[in-house]
């Protein structure tokens, strides 16, 4: 395991299944300590968005290597945003925050983030964005690729039918229309193709603990996180 940074920072990797509430808790956490929240998987999305929009991506396909030769135009940035109090993610200086959380941006992102070329691209930025430590991101690869060395992993996890139904209850709640059949096809997907991938498969750092968080209220599992990241930064 790495040293702690001077201030006392680490480094907090949180790993697991699509919709498990990884970013409720890593927000949560990043919150509660003051450190940087990124949502790795919000750059999948941006970087899905820009295949979707440029018919590098339809039907479930993605054009690999027409994809691969214009990476070099995107550009990802996460902004303050004072209303919401959040970080919104930007594609080439939009706000796209809403869009990616789409179903399209949903259904075309696992084989996306399948390329090695897109990745490597992510991960040189992630790294860059956790340098100095006190952050905590949240992703598939972050404790076993990006930040092998962290000092807090956590692989989260739930059953699919109460990971679909979360992701239900949050897009219905925002107004959109959605049927809880499609959402839980796309969680057993991702879930399958995140999973089977050559690069970067999700899959539990062997450091890692595991979080199930199927029974578990979000502030259980607050109280649980907080009391590990206590045990390293005070010891
Ligand atoms: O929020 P949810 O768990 O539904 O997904 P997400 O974290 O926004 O990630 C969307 C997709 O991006 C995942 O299903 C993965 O295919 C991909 N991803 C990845 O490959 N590596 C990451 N570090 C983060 C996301």
């Amino acid at each position: 395991m790495n040293q702690k940074a001077d201030n006392n920072k680490i480094v907090i990797a949180i790993d697991g299944h699509s919709s498990c509430g990884k970013s409720t808790v890593a927000k949560q956490l990043a919150k509660q300590l003051k450190y940087i929240y990124l949502d790795s998987g919000a750059m999948y999305r941006a970087v899905t968005l820009f295949a979707l929009r440029n018919q590098l991506a339809a039907d479930g396909k993605v054009d690999e290597q027409g994809l691969i030769d214009r990476l070099e135009e995107i550009k990802i940035e996460f902004r303050f945003n004072e209303a919401t109090k959040q970080n919104d993610t930007y594609l080439n200086g939009e706000n796209v925050e809403d869009e990616i959380r789409q179903l399209p941006v949903a259904n075309h992102v696992s084989p996306v983030a399948t390329i090695r070329e897109v990745r490597q691209a992510m991960v040189r930025q992630q790294q860059a964005m956790g340098k100095n430590k006190g952050i905590v991101m949240d992703g598939r690869d972050i404790g076993t690729v990006v930040f092998p060395d962290a000092e807090l992993k956590i692989f989260m996890t739930a059953s699919p039918e109460v990971r679909a139904q979360r992701r239900y209850d949050e897009l219905t709640e925002k107004g959109k229309q959605v049927s809880f059949e499609e959402i839980l096809k796309n969680v057993q997907d991702r879930d399958r193709i995140d999973s089977g991938r050559k690069e970067s498969p999700l899959k539990q750092a062997d450091d890692a603990l595991i979080l199930d968080n199927s029974t578990i209220s979000r502030e259980e599992q607050l109280k649980w996180v907080t009391k590990k990241v206590k045990e390293i930064t005070e010891d």
